[in-house]
């Protein structure tokens, strides 16, 4: 789905502005306050399609300011501003006031290239865009693959870029993002179909036995990161459970004979591989790690344990949202509200999604529920309690030891992590753990 950013400070039309947006575009829609939390959430997702944005907010210029910023980054987002903006006139569309929402949403579905023929019915865009990610694993389609070209200022045409019957390789899919295409576009009418065909393709290759560490390791990571983009764009169907189980059992395999974590780290980091598949593995080291010295450990803890690390961060969007370990981080995360409440809730809202899976057992969701140290799945506890699951407990240590070892700015060496957990970790059966992990090290 297209992402959209609007910025509209009256409350009524926010919503109403928003709610057409979603319904009748069919964009996801991202509210901003203000050019610049506008600018530094086009850092991290420079390829947002729209911006909506009211020419000035209070005496603020938001929509030159806006406009001076995509032009220094090269950046040819759409822009459509509401109200009078002289200085933008010629090159952007400027809605005059008052700005009625069937015009706006008339106007949005055109820049993001959608039809629009009939406003009593939900329009879906005719074309969906489809990660770089989702072809690295095929050589071949199951239909045509376009790529979106700017027509006209605000309008674009999707050109056929792959046939159905051709055949390419991982080589060819990285020229193009070298080139910097994010994504390619897919029919609609097709889309179920090509993502299907996808997942079925990549859970053949988790399946095979003769995949070395390294291609199980990448393969598994293009799991995760087409698990969670589905999830997050048309919610899990039964190939993207199928994928998610395969990916999982994948990651436990190479969790089991992982070399040492030093040519493991340098493997993560060189490979391109996304923040949020490193932390997952890592995570599930760790707690193969843990378990692997306590007395009661049996193989279906590890199962509980690599689930609940494939799934934990799923909801969450951003690098930055994922690295938050503490409630302090939060508070002090570059964050707006909307997304510290998406980290606030993402527990629960993690066990929710996996509602969809018929593999997630009680015993699953529990430890998801709990793996920010909260018996409701609601914010992070800085000292969590005697009172969790001791597989949560295991998760909780194991996750934090990761954040701080991924996080550039905290301490790197076991050395230096080990005493920040002893020191904040305080409950006995939480300081077992950590020396658990210590002698796992020595
Ligand atoms: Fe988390």
């Amino acid at each position: 789905m297209s992402q959209t950013i609007l910025i509209e400070t009256n409350e009524d039309l926010k919503k109403i502005f928003s709610l057409n947006l979603n319904t009748f575009v069919g964009t996801d829609v991202i509210l901003r306050s203000s050019a610049e939390d506008t600018m530094a959430l086009l850092k991290i997702l420079p390829q947002i399609s729209l911006i909506i944005t009211r020419a000035k907010i209070k005496d603020d210029e938001t929509a030159v300011k806006i406009h001076q910023y995509l032009k220094n980054e090269g950046l040819e987002t759409t822009m459509i501003v509401l109200g009078e903006c002289p200085q933008l006139a010629n090159q952007v569309l400027c809605l005059q006031e008052p700005v009625s929402w069937e015009i706006l949403i008339r106007q949005a579905a055109q820049a993001l290239g959608v039809s629009l023929q009939d406003i009593s019915h939900r329009v879906k865009p005719d074309y969906l865009p489809v990660g770089l990610h989702f072809f690295r694993d095929i050589q071949k389609t199951p239909c045509d693959v376009y790529i979106r070209i700017k027509k006209g200022p605000h309008e674009y045409q999707f050109v056929k870029r792959i046939h159905s019957k051709d055949v390419f390789d991982l080589e060819a899919i990285q020229k193009y993002e070298e080139q910097g295409l994010k994504e390619f576009f897919v029919s609609k009418d097709y889309i179920q179909y090509f993502t299907t065909f996808v997942t079925n393709a990549l859970v053949q290759k988790l399946e095979r036995t003769d995949l070395t560490l390294e291609e199980r390791i990448l393969a598994t990571s293009h799991g995760h990161e087409i698990v969670r983009d589905s999830i997050n764009n048309i919610g899990m169907d039964s190939s993207i459970v199928d994928l998610a189980d395969a990916s999982i059992n994948s990651m436990m395999k190479s969790v089991k004979d992982s070399p040492q974590i030093a040519g493991l780290l340098k493997f993560l980091f060189s490979n391109k591989i996304t923040y949020a598949y490193q932390h997952s593995h890592l995570l599930a080291l760790m707690c193969h790690y843990v378990l692997s010295k306590q007395s009661w450990y049996r193989g279906e803890h590890l199962q509980v344990l690599s689930f609940v690390s494939f799934f934990s961060d799923v909801t969450l969007k951003s690098h930055q949202q994922m690295q938050i370990g503490s409630m302090r981080d939060l508070w002090e995360a570059n964050l707006t509200d909307e997304e510290r409440a998406q980290v606030i809730s993402h527990a629960k809202d993690a066990v929710a999604i996996l509602e969809a899976n018929p593999h997630a057992d009680d015993y699953i969701k529990t430890v998801l529920l709990q793996s920010h140290g909260k018996l409701d799945g609601m914010g992070i506890e800085d000292n969590p309690g005697e009172d969790l699951h001791p597989l949560s407990k295991v998760f909780i240590i194991s996750d934090n030891f990761v954040k701080i070892l991924l996080n550039p700015s905290m301490p790197s060496t076991k050395k230096d992590i080990l005493p920040l957990l002893y020191s904040r970790f305080t409950n006995p059966s939480y300081q077992k753990i950590i020396k658990a992990l210590e002698q796992k090290f020595e």
